[in-house]
């Protein structure tokens, strides 16, 4: 292994991705402590996950388990999950709900804020044993986590530079954020899959709006995302976040279908048809003439509008080669039954066998797999244009990814002048 500054960036606009990168055991810690740990935001939850005082949600920042949980007062915590004793994990369920958290090895006990509230057999027993007499419990609490809720999307991070959520995201993020949560939030399930592949491989496929009119035959075929549909990609201004949108009624059968003829794309399958078409009616509920819409917001989370299919999609780290997508499916509050099954219905092209997402997994696996042994050579990413990063309107672009780039670059502190060309 070496370290990743010696890694060659032959272009200083990342045009140029060294695939070293993505199998590198020493870059992957450096990651969990200047990425996740760093100054960051990372999505954990929807607040109404956990609406009651003493609900927790279990989840994670890279690789480091986290608990997130409700307050008697209403405010949220969050907080590493490792016992301040031996380090083990103090919370092991996915939800729950509890008035203070014990960890079952010696039970020690914590408050929801994460404080350390009692130790078993403190002062021994008939003057034996014990903790010393200068053990002070307000020493050994859990290690929390600086927490802010944007619009009942909870996020956290572990550092003071961190800048505050708002300005982390930005303007574009925090108009697209507020325009997904316009309604109060319901969530409507989970799904759980595990990539066998680095977790910056999705990073970059969400980042590219060209593979969605490639890649997806179905999406294509039917209509949800082709190249010949107008949309693009809003960058916010460090570019390490990106909102790809589609707007669906843009194109014509006829335009379409000889545009991937002519491009000798194979995505656009012309005898094929549906019996069923009711998967892809779409209703208009946002006020605007975006179908789909991918948001990825640097570094952990998607979150996703394909007609009207709502999820988040959290990168939970597993190391160097694998990762878990967690997806949350949602709705609104005011959903009637119709709508409810309506956006249930179009889940099923989501998720791990999603009629569309299935692929994304198989993409990044099979990137994965091939690039193994070639940490000298690079990945060329100039769909879009070489240069300047900023907002895209073009689907046909992999400018996005190459935002994400620049941002990591910057945190990892690996200077890509291109000098090494
Ligand atoms: S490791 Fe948690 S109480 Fe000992
Ligand atoms: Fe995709």
């Amino acid at each position: 292994m070496r370290n990743e500054a010696e890694y060659v960036w032959p272009t200083s606009d990342f045009t140029r991705i060294p695939f070293g990168i993505y199998h590198d055991a020493d870059v992957y810690e450096q990651e969990m402590h200047k990425v996740f740990r760093g100054p960051t935001w990372s999505y954990l939850c929807f607040d109404v996950e956990i609406p009651n005082p003493g609900d927790f949600k279990c989840v994670n920042i890279g690789d480091t388990p986290v608990v997130v949980n409700r307050d008697k007062d209403g405010s949220f915590h969050a907080f590493i999950n490792r016992c301040a004793h031996r380090g083990s994990i103090v919370r092991r369920e996915e939800f729950g709900n509890a008035k203070d958290h014990t960890c079952v090895y010696h039970q020690w006990c914590y408050s929801l804020k994460g404080d350390l509230l009692g130790v078993p057999f403190q002062r021994g027993v008939k003057g034996k044993g014990g903790m010393p007499k200068d053990f002070d419990v307000a020493n050994h609490g859990l290690q929390t986590l600086r927490v802010e809720n944007f619009n009942g999307v909870i996020f956290a991070s572990f550092s003071d530079d961190a800048p505050p959520l708002e300005d982390f995201l930005d303007e574009p993020i925090c108009k697209h954020l507020k325009r997904l949560t316009h309604k109060k939030v319901k969530v409507l399930g989970y799904q759980r899959q595990y990539i066998h592949g680095n977790w910056k491989l999705y990073t970059d496929n969400t980042r590219d709006p060209n593979h969605g009119g490639l890649l997806h035959p179905f999406q294509v075929t039917f209509g949800i995302a082709r190249l010949t549909h107008g949309g693009g990609a809003v960058l916010d201004k460090r570019g390490c976040h990106n909102i790809s949108m589609v707007e669906g009624d843009s194109d014509s059968e006829e335009d379409a279908s000889k545009a991937y003829e002519d491009s000798g794309s194979g995505a656009y399958m012309t005898d094929y048809s549906l019996h069923d078409t009711s998967m892809l009616a779409t209703q208009k509920e946002f006020g605007d003439e975006i179908t789909l819409s991918i948001m990825s917001i640097f570094p952990n989370v998607v979150f996703q509008q394909i007609g009207n299919c709502l999820a988040t999609r959290q990168i939970r780290c597993k190391g160097v080669d694998a990762f878990e997508l967690y997806w949350t499916y949602y709705g609104y509050e005011d959903d009637d039954a119709e709508m409810t099954a309506h956006r249930l219905r179009q889940a099923n092209m989501a998720g791990p066998g999603g009629l569309i997402s299935m692929e994304d997994g198989e993409a990044v696996e099979i990137v994965h797999r091939a690039i193994k042994r070639e940490h000298d050579k690079h990945s060329v990413a100039e769909y879009g244009g070489r240069g300047e990063i900023k907002t895209q309107d073009t689907l046909i672009t992999e400018v996005p990814m190459r935002g994400f780039w620049a941002y990591y670059c910057q945190l990892m502190g690996i200077d890509a002048n291109g000098a090494a060309a």
